[in-house]
């Protein structure tokens, strides 16, 4: 009995030096060492619904799993004793010279993770330098975050289905500032959020008291309306009989930089290009479209060989560590997008836990340069990755 009692008390005692009850008991964004401890923190903060839809696939999430798996498939190939102390993180993109080859891509209505939504993001991003990629479907406008931001946000659009309509929201971008517009082409014919649907009917609070609808993770238009960025508009969006024409007439409309986001084959990397797009951004919507089972870094080989080294490719998925991103670059991704990751930090702690994601990727991806010889962003080669073992 009273050794049962010692050894408990030895336990407790142990239990109390582990930093995991650190980081539970005094919780800051500075505790976390890896992007993917804000996971169960955003979790622990989010209703269900909230949370459901932030972290929902389609189907069966297997794409969603898939993101993540597909970074096994490649392994680096570590050269040393090249001379790479302070690695240079910084690009050319479109004329901007960038921090870092790491960006927060397009997520939407970020007011359901933490009151500040967007604006705290913008505020990290302006804090550490970072392009943001805002969503049409935002809690915030475009005009708010570019003051926030301290520039205008590279704008994802989500096409409205009239050309009426589009040509409204792209003048209003325009004048805002923007100077990329990325389309998203991948949820055009709607999308099964089994998970997020799921996790929606389990949220007993009264979604009325927020929302003018109930939850709908597939968007409807009516709860679109209710978005800044659709005012005077209907709220209809993604023409699902959309065809490269639209991507020409697209492309007439406006001189911003034209990406089309949701690109996963060779095929259409290289129709995107002879339609005028200015860039491509591989993506299956962080396994929100269709569950193809595929994962972004296996499709980022296929897509850069037949584009060229000159053509931008973007890349975005399952990125959570330094050498995921290491192993995309090595591969001729122009730079990384990261969605999960940043909200996760914004549900947690706001601003601050944006700005901890960031900082602890960079530090991840310097690291992984150092050691493995590369001492620049633009200086990344396939010398650096293997494919299950085989050189690419
Ligand atoms: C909650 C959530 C909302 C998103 N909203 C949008 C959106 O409005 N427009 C868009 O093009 N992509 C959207 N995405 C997809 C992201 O831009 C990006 O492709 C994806 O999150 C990258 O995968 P990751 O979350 O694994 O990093 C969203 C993703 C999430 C998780």
């Amino acid at each position: 009995m009273s050794r049962n009692f010692s050894a408990r008390r030895e336990f407790l005692r142990f239990l109390a030096a582990s930093p995991l009850v650190a980081m539970a008991q005094e919780p800051s964004a500075q505790s976390a060492l890896s992007v993917l401890d804000f996971e169960p923190l955003a979790h622990k903060t989010l209703p269900p619904a909230h949370w459901g839809y932030m972290s929902s696939g389609v189907d069966d999430d297997l794409t969603v799993r898939m993101n993540r798996e597909a970074m096994g498939h490649y392994q680096i190939r570590a050269r040393r004793l090249v001379g790479a102390a302070k690695p240079d993180l910084s690009l050319q993109i479109f004329g901007k010279t960038w921090d870092s080859p790491i960006y927060f891509s397009a997520v939407s209505a970020q007011r359901a993770f933490h009151p500040d939504g967007e604006l705290g993001t913008a505020r990290a991003a302006k804090a550490k330098r970072v392009t943001q990629m805002l969503s049409t479907v935002s809690s915030t406008s475009v005009e708010d975050v570019g003051k926030a931001l301290g520039e205008p946000p590279w704008y994802q659009l989500y096409m409205p289905t009239t050309w009426d309509e589009t040509e409204k929201l792209v003048r209003r971008v325009e004048a805002a500032g923007c100077e990329v517009l990325a389309w998203t082409i991948d949820t055009l014919g709607g999308r099964n959020a089994e998970t997020g649907a799921r996790l929606a009917r389990t949220d007993t609070r009264n979604c009325l008291t927020c929302h003018s609808s109930r939850p709908d993770v597939n968007q409807g238009s009516s709860r679109n309306r209710t978005k800044p960025m659709f005012a005077g508009l209907s709220g209809e969006m993604n023409p699902a009989g959309a065809d490269w024409s639209y991507v020409d007439r697209l492309k007439k409309m406006t001189k911003m930089k034209l990406l089309l986001k949701g690109i996963d084959t060779a095929e259409d990397a290289v129709l995107a290009r002879e339609h005028g797009a200015d860039g491509v951004v591989v993506s299956n919507h962080g396994g929100r479209a269709t569950e193809t089972g595929r994962g972004t870094i296996d499709i980022l080989p296929e897509v850069v060989d037949a584009v060229g080294p000159r053509f931008p490719v973007f890349v975005d998925g399952g990125f959570r560590r330094g050498t995921d991103v290491f192993k995309a670059l090595s591969l001729g991704a122009r730079a990384v997008g990261i969605g999960r990751p940043y909200v996760w930090g914004l549900a947690a702690y706001g601003q601050e836990g944006v700005e901890r994601v960031i900082d602890i990727l960079r530090a991840e991806l310097i690291m992984t340069m150092r050691n493995c010889g590369v001492a620049a962003a633009a200086k990344f080669t396939r010398d650096s990755v293997l494919r299950n073992g085989v050189r690419l």
